[in-house]
């Protein structure tokens, strides 16, 4: 009946809003076989509720020590080896034996100080990136709580822009701030033209352990969003979305066809007239005696020429007329030959 009291008394003593590691840590029987011979050395009477008090001012509402205790995941046991380490021998000490507060006073700060020095010793949680993803690394003990907090994010990150000209190369990773597990499994998904986070709108385009998607030559149906989520243990830790926007060269196509036209047709690039080619090669004329022979030629070719033609179409005219005795149809070509000579 008597302990029980004690353990009411205790209650209402350490476990208000802001507890701390050592209520956390250490039993209650174990607080109050300390706190047992706690004496008041200004009255010299017994008083086990101001050594809870005592605990609470030295351990609860102390900030070192909650900082302290914001050790990274599975590390709360170590904070309760340590404190229990500082607390259990005295526990032993003081048990059914006087002790003046003033001896009670200088251990339990002293239990304190070597508790605030091992556990910031611990491992700590590298913390919570915001804005997105289930970071399992992320959670921190926490002293008031008696639990680990989480960092409490979306999985779905904001939608990261980017924009490529049309048959460049363009990248996309997938990366976060937070540590992942070492056994993951990373999809990646597309969503053609449209901006989305609509999971249905996806259609998956890879599976595996890649974290870089590339593409090497970006086409105008390369465009929309992509989608890259990442699995660990069946469980989703985070979902990052990239919207692609690739700018046509249309333009910048015309443009160099043209250039490339342009030399083709002038070799170098240039047009620069030779000094004194062309026109002067026209100027010069060829000797007299070469000129006369060439004229002659050309006569004696015409003379010729006119000759053949002249005896060709008397030969036919006289074997047109022979055909015209015979068929008397055809005197219309006769006519003519006639009208033409
Ligand atoms: C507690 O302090 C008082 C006064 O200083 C002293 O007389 C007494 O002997 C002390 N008791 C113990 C158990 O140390
Ligand atoms: C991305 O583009 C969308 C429109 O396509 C726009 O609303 C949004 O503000 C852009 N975001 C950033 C970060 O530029
Ligand atoms: C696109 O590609 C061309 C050559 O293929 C390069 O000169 C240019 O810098 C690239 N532009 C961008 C934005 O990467």
């Amino acid at each position: 009946m008597w302990k029980w009291g004690l353990w009411v008394l205790y209650a209402s003593m350490l476990f208000n809003p802001s507890s701390s590691c050592y209520q956390c840590f250490v039993e209650v029987e174990d607080s109050i076989r300390l706190c047992w011979g706690h004496v008041l050395t200004e009255y010299n009477i017994r008083n086990v509720d101001s050594c809870f008090k005592k605990l609470g001012n030295i351990f609860n509402n102390n900030q070192k020590v909650i900082e302290a205790g914001r050790v990274g995941k599975g590390y709360d046991q170590k904070l309760k080896d340590i404190l229990n380490a500082e607390i259990m021998p005295m526990a032993e000490e003081f048990d059914k034996k006087m002790n003046n507060d003033t001896v009670y006073d200088e251990r339990l700060l002293t239990a304190a100080d070597n508790f605030i020095a091992a556990a910031f010793k611990l491992p700590r949680a590298s913390g919570c990136f915001p804005p997105c993803g289930f970071q399992a690394s992320g959670y921190v003990y926490n002293c008031i709580t008696c639990q680990y907090d989480s960092c409490e994010f979306p999985l779905d990150c904001p939608t990261k822009n980017i924009t490529v000209l049309e048959n460049n190369r363009t990248q996309m990773r997938c990366d976060v701030p937070f540590p992942l597990p070492y056994e993951m499994k990373v999809v990646w998904r597309f969503a053609e033209e449209i901006r989305t986070q609509q999971v249905d709108q996806f259609e998956e385009v890879t599976v595996g352990i890649d974290r870089l998607y590339s593409i090497p030559s970006a086409g105008l149906r390369h465009q929309g969003t992509y989608q890259c989520e990442i699995y660990s243990d069946q469980r989703s830790l985070v979902r990052l979305y990239y919207h692609l926007i690739v700018i046509p060269q249309v333009v910048v196509g015309h443009s160099e066809l043209q250039e490339i036209f342009d030399l083709s047709l002038l070799p170098g690039g240039q047009i620069v007239p030779v000094p004194g080619g062309w026109s002067l090669a026209l100027l010069r004329l060829p000797p007299p005696s070469l000129l006369t022979a060439c004229l002659t030629s050309l006569l004696l070719l015409l003379f010729l020429s006119l000759g053949i033609l002249h005896w060709w179409s008397i030969k036919k005219e006289k074997s047109d007329v022979e055909q015209a005795e015979d068929d008397p149809n055809s005197r219309c070509p006769v006519r003519e030959i006639y009208l033409l000579q």
